[in-house]
């Protein structure tokens, strides 16, 4: 088993009445992507803040690099760097002097500070832009420069919070190859997105998180697997709904038949030849079908079998 190199379990965070992240327990493996994938309010950003020491747990135990996330925070700032979902950038100073600010809070002065900034700026590709101020930046370069800053103090660990969000897919592009460089020099990332195909891509390993809880978690093939073949919504007339269950669910590439939403939702083993056999199927006992949905297997249709939820609303 490859070390864990953090580790949360039972988390949970309140604010207030609301219950923003509810008992989650998972571990990070060192030198892996691991996507924290759900959509808006799911905990996303909540759990991420505290992982990074920036908002103090309700209870549970986290630890980072074996350091204790309440007791030996100081141990661990220096192992963790954060890019947050909203830019930490100062607009009137140039990227050059943004970085400086970020690196002298993490105790850099002199040749080294100057090292690092050249360094991150070729890792981000801003290099020839370093004078220019920020607020000069498109959208794409603010969002690598946020990266840059998180990287100023070389951490083992980066946390990034949804980092291509309003972002060109060019740049969005240059972000996955950043990444995935990182990850080749060694680095543990966790990686929090609301886009399955990003977590599809980029994670080894992905949670699925939503109102606080986490669904589920494995590999994205695993995920995937859930979903054998992939599933059909297929709307019929209500009362015909209840008598055809069990001759749908006796077709051969059918997994199982449940009703939701007021329509049948039909786990196949192949959803293409389940598809026909459905259809061959009503139309022999004329059985209108007034609606049908495919959807083929990827985190996102997992993602709504689990929670009967769009990931995007
Ligand atoms: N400072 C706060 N005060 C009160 N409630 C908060 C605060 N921050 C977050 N919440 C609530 O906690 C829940 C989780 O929010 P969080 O920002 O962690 O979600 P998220 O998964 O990052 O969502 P998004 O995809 O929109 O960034 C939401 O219901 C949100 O309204
Ligand atoms: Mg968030």
């Amino acid at each position: 088993m490859p070390r864990c190199v953090i580790e949360v379990n039972g988390l949970i965070k309140r604010y207030g009445d609301r219950v923003a992240v509810n008992g989650v327990s998972f571990c990070v493996q060192e030198g892996e992507i691991f996507g924290l994938l759900g959509p808006n309010g799911a905990g996303k950003t909540t759990t991420l803040s505290i992982l990074a020491t920036l908002l103090p747990p309700d209870e549970g135990q986290v630890t980072i690099g074996g350091y204790d996330l309440v007791r030996e925070t100081n141990q661990i700032k220096p192992l963790i760097g954060f890019v947050p979902q909203e830019l930490a950038l100062y607009p009137t100073l140039s990227a050059w002097d943004n970085l400086a600010f970020f690196g002298r809070i993490y105790g850099l002065r002199g040749t080294a500070l100057k090292e690092r900034i050249a360094a991150v700026l070729d890792l981000v590709g801003l290099r020839d832009r370093a004078g220019d101020a920020v607020r000069t930046f498109s959208g794409g370069m603010k969002r690598r420069l946020n990266i840059a800053a998180g990287l100023i103090h070389r951490p083992r660990i980066l946390f990034l919070d949804e980092p291509t969000v309003g972002v060109d897919p060019q740049s969005r592009n240059f972000i996955f190859e950043h990444i995935e460089r990182l990850k080749a020099e060694g680095m543990t990332i966790l990686y929090t997105t609301h886009y399955m195909e990003e977590a599809e891509r980029l994670c080894d390993r992905v949670a699925i998180m939503d109102e606080g809880r986490l669904l589920a978690l494995g590999t994205p093939k695993e995920l995937i697997g859930l979903l054998g073949g992939g599933v059909i919504y297929m709307g019929l007339a209500p009362d015909r709904m209840e008598a055809l269950r069990p001759s749908i669910r006796a077709l051969p590439h059918v997994r199982a038949v449940s009703i939701q939403g007021g329509r049948l939702k039909i786990e196949t083993i192949s959803a293409r030849h389940a598809l026909l056999e459905a259809i061959e199927l009503c139309a022999a006992q004329d059985v209108p079908i007034l609606s049908l949905e495919v959807l083929e297997p990827n985190l996102e249709s997992v993602f709504l079998h689990l929670t009967g939820k769009r990931l995007r609303d």
